[in-house]
């Protein structure tokens, strides 16, 4: 890919927690996965624009909670966090849960109900559009007091976005690992740019190229997995027949 030629990077890479996937491996040496991947996010940074974002989605888990942040770590001799986003997939708010999780069953750990959205920039000073994501104030009297012509605040960086209820893993497309499809698009909403060219280069099932179609973008996406490509491909002709 030519250099400086992508607005928006959203993707979600192998956590290399062994998942079962159905042509990739997920499980390298430690050492071997964090070498990877900061040799494909040099890469990412040559390819992106000055003001480009690149929304990272990573989790760890409970025998391995270091690694995003080992991850994240690597990444600042290439990258500014600017920000860091939680993405909550579950909250229980007094005796209401919202949600949905996969449980984790233990007497030594909490089930894991939140994953992270690094966004990641060259420069540190990328203008993002909060309002695009933004929410209404509870307390309107802030309109007044702040001028606004608008009721709209920004959300800040704990995005609950849970997934929807399925009830048979075909409804996922027998893929162990999408999100929804609600993550892409808040992230190329808060970036905020008409037309992104938006890159996902671990694109599973398309979710973030089927996000891209509904906000306005092009997008390019890569798998490893030829059946996950087929099924991209479907969500997107389906997509574009019913728009
Ligand atoms: C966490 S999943 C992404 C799921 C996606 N966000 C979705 O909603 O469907 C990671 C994907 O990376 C793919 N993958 C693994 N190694 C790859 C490689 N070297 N190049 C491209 N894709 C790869 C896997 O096949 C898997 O589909």
């Amino acid at each position: 890919m030519k250099d400086r030629s992508v607005d928006v990077f959203i993707t979600s890479p192998p956590y290399n927690l062994g998942i079962i996937y159905s042509a990739y491996q997920d499980k390298k040496g430690e050492a071997e996965y964090l070498d990877w991947l900061e040799k494909i996010c040099f890469e990412i940074k040559r390819v992106m624009k000055d003001d480009a974002s690149f929304f990272l989605n990573i989790a760890g888990s409970s025998s391995n909670p270091w690694l995003p942040f080992e991850l994240i770590v690597r990444l600042r001799k290439i990258f500014i966090l600017q920000n860091h986003i939680e993405w909550v997939k579950s909250i229980s708010i007094g005796k209401e849960s919202y949600g949905h999780f996969k449980p984790v069953v233990s007497k030594r750990f909490l089930h894991r109900n939140h994953e992270y959205i690094f966004h990641l920039t060259k420069t540190g000073i990328v203008q993002l559009n909060r309002l695009n994501v933004g929410v209404p104030y509870k307390d309107k009297s802030n309109i007044a007091r702040r001028s606004h012509t608008y009721d709209l605040r920004c959300r800040g960086d704990v995005w609950f976005i849970p997934y929807d209820t399925i009830r048979k893993k075909s409804e996922k497309f027998n893929h162990p690992g999408t999100f929804p499809i609600a993550l892409p698009q808040m992230c190329l909403r808060l970036h905020g740019r008409k037309n992104p060219v938006v890159v996902d280069p671990f694109m599973g099932t398309g979710t973030t190229l089927l996000a891209a179609h509904y906000e306005g973008g092009r997008a390019i996406g890569m798998d490893i997995d030829k059946n996950y490509v087929k099924i991209a491909k479907e969500r997107l002709e389906k997509a574009v027949l019913t728009k």
